[in-house]
């Protein structure tokens, strides 16, 4: 492993490498990669600290070490070295731009795996309202999520390709599990969307079919995708981050990214009928 780590940061330091990962020495884990070079560019709007006379392998230990630092701006040159604390993947300000600027190079980490680190990538034996996260003594700890909390009080509004009777969208996100929403047959393929009054972080949610399941319409809500959409402008992007697979009667599933909105979508069946999906995280400050 540790052949590897030299390696990367060699292949890095002739500037050809698109990914670099660090090893934390005193866990002997890899616990942030760094990827996603734009070279000859800066990320300016949300700076956290600038520092001098570093080696880019110090700058990118600077800002693993930090907790909210997601991506680095670096001058070769000079070995100026600055924190940032957004990226341009999850732009969570709003606030960044690229700034062409020669001689300075920006580098992502993935932030995800940054927090939690590598093993509980791989592994998440914890249960859903925990955060797993990788310690040095053994693999992992259970912790609380960062200032967690139902996202209910973000909703701006629900939407539906179709609606049956009085079976609104609004009835997937209302917080009670026995009332539910139902789209009728018309406009396929069926989705719901929740939109939110303000950017939130989404750690998890829990989607709660329409209850009880040992009903015909036990399996309506299987194999649908699960996505995060994010406004920029006019424009929207869409992020996967799970499937209902076979619902059965609840799954949480990890989302961990930001959103304007979150929306279901089922391409393999002709109706949604939910009874909640809850929502955690946090809403930008
Ligand atoms: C971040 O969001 C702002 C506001 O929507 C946008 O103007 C800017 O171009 C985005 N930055 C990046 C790097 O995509």
């Amino acid at each position: 492993m540790y052949m590897r780590n030299i390696i990367a940061l060699l292949v890095l330091v002739i500037g050809i490498a698109n990914s670099e990962i660090l090893r934390l020495r005193q866990c002997n884990k890899y616990d942030a990669e760094f990827s996603k070079i734009k070279y000859n560019h800066r990320l300016v709007g949300a700076t956290i600290t600038e520092l001098g006379l570093l080696s880019l392998r110090k700058c990118l230990t600077r800002c693993m070490y930090h907790t909210t630092c997601h991506s680095v701006n670096y001058m070769r040159s000079n070995e100026r070295c600055e924190l940032v604390g957004d990226s341009a993947e999850q732009n969570s300000t709003r606030m960044t731009t690229f700034e062409q600027r020669q001689g300075w190079n920006h580098i992502e980490t993935n932030f995800y795996r940054k927090t939690i680190g590598e093993w509980c990538m791989a592994n998440d034996p914890c249960p859903a309202i925990k955060q797993c996260r990788d310690i040095c003594d053994g693999t992992h700890e259970c912790a609380d999520f960062f200032n967690a909390g139902s996202l209910i009080p973000f909703i701006q509004d629900a939407s539906q390709s179709s609606t049956l009777t009085h079976y609104i969208a609004m009835k997937a996100f209302d917080g009670n599990e026995l009332t539910f929403s139902h789209t009728s047959s018309g406009n396929l393929p069926p989705w719901i969307r929740v939109t939110f009054t303000q950017r939130v972080f989404i750690y998890f949610i829990e989607f709660v079919n329409r209850l009880p399941t040992n009903q015909n319409w036990g399996n309506r809500n299987d194999h649908t995708d699960l996505k995060t959409i994010l406004y920029e402008g006019t424009q929207s992007t869409e992020t996967l981050f799970g499937n209902t697979g076979v619902l059965g009667v609840r799954k949480h599933f990890t989302c961990w990214k930001y959103a304007d909105a979150l929306l279901a979508i089922q391409l393999t069946g002709n109706r949604l009928n939910i009874g909640e999906i809850w929502m955690y995280g946090y809403a930008k400050p």
